[in-house]
């Protein structure tokens, strides 16, 4: 079977959902080398090897929300919460700019009340004349209204990321609280599309309760939702909430997440061809070259942290995030070396939006 579908892959020829579940099942390492090999062609051919940094500003983790596997969620009092100033978050955009970033992501817990509207606007406001414009901003806010969008929008962000978790209203239940809506979601994902922004989303892998079937049709569902941008990686267990207690013990856990988040995004570079795909840094909470691999099998952004070093413990969404005593000049200088080790090189000085954006727009 899986000779017949790397056949039809290396056609050009449409992947039935049998045959991606068939690819994301694959567990021999050989196979999945195999399969990291094609997925790692068609990136050479459809967006090249050059890397493009998002840099992170995780400004706050105050949040509204209460998610059932993320560490920030409201309802953990273990938090210690914090809120970086206007000042604070526009030096740390300027000097990625300074330091030929094409783009920075701006991303925080979820608040909708007017004043953090008004905050984000000035934000972008000033970023956007402190950089001449140049500066690719990109919002990682959650849902808010289509005015809130659109306001934002027009202050300077161009691409949102929002994403979708999973794919599976059911499954969808399962992991957030009633008051948490799966339609809703989605129905964000519409709207900043409408309103002109460059659309990225994702979802965790190796959830509790997900199959392959879910992740296949979580494939499918970026497709069907013309995204431009993917954002996804392994779910990894946060001892404060509420999720944890449904992942089974298991020696070889990490290997299992690891691999199947590397899977996920060969057979998503394979099936979506042109888009933007992050390696994303839970990846690199299972192995200390895990954004690499994932750069290998597919993906072409990173997102370097940029955050200040005293807030970064306080930002775990999930355990064992890496680089929590390093700084943003610290950060720069060890993803250079990484990505040079595989021979790719870091896009400086340009946004690198993803192809699919260019041809649809
Ligand atoms: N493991 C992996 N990813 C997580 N996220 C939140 N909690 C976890 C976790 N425990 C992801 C969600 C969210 C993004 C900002 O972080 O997918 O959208
Ligand atoms: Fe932060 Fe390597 S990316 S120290």
């Amino acid at each position: 079977m899986r000779q017949n579908i790397f056949e039809k892959i290396d056609r050009g020829e449409r992947l039935a959902r049998d045959e991606i579940v068939a690819l994301l099942n694959l567990a021999d390492a050989a196979e999945r080398e195999a399969l990291y090999q094609k997925a790692y062609a068609i990136k050479r051919q459809r967006v090249g090897t050059t890397v493009y940094f998002r840099g992170i500003i995780e400004f706050s983790n105050y949040c509204v929300k209460d998610c059932f596997y993320c560490g920030i969620r409201k309802s953990n009092p273990h938090v210690e919460r914090y809120q970086m100033t206007l000042d604070e978050i526009v030096n740390v955009a300027l000097w990625a700019h300074q330091r030929q970033y094409g783009s920075i992501v701006l991303q925080s817990g979820e608040r909708s009340d007017p004043a953090f509207a008004d905050f984000i606007e000035q934000a972008l406001l000033r970023i956007r004349d402190g950089s001449g414009g140049e500066l690719g901003i990109t919002l990682s806010l959650g849902e808010q209204s289509d005015e809130t969008y659109q306001r934002w929008f027009d202050a300077g962000a161009h691409r949102y990321l929002l994403r979708i978790e999973t794919s599976n209203p059911e499954l969808y239940a399962k992991l957030h609280p009633a008051d948490h809506s799966f339609e809703r979601r989605r129905a964000c994902l519409d709207s900043l599309r409408q309103i002109g922004y460059q659309v990225g989303t994702g979802v965790m892998i190796g959830l509790p309760f997900q199959t392959t079937e879910h992740l296949a049709d979580d494939i499918l569902f970026f497709q069907q939702q013309d995204i431009d941008m993917i954002g996804m990686g392994p779910y990894l267990p946060h001892h404060d909430t509420p999720l944890a207690a449904h992942v089974a013990a298991a020696p070889d856990f990490e290997e299992r997440q690891l691999a199947a988040g590397l899977n996920m995004i060969a057979v998503a570079r394979i099936v979506l061809q042109d888009v933007n795909i992050a390696a994303t840094t839970a990846l690199q909470a299972l192995r200390h070259n895990g954004r690499e691999l994932g750069l290998l099998a597919g993906a072409n952004i990173i997102m370097p942290n940029l955050t200040d070093t005293q807030y970064r413990a306080a930002y775990q969404l999930y355990q064992n995030k890496p680089c929590l005593d390093e700084n943003a000049t610290m950060c720069q200088a060890c993803l250079e070396g990484r990505i040079a080790l595989i021979g790719e090189t870091v896009g400086y000085g340009k946004r690198g939006d993803s192809p699919h954006f260019a041809a649809r727009s």
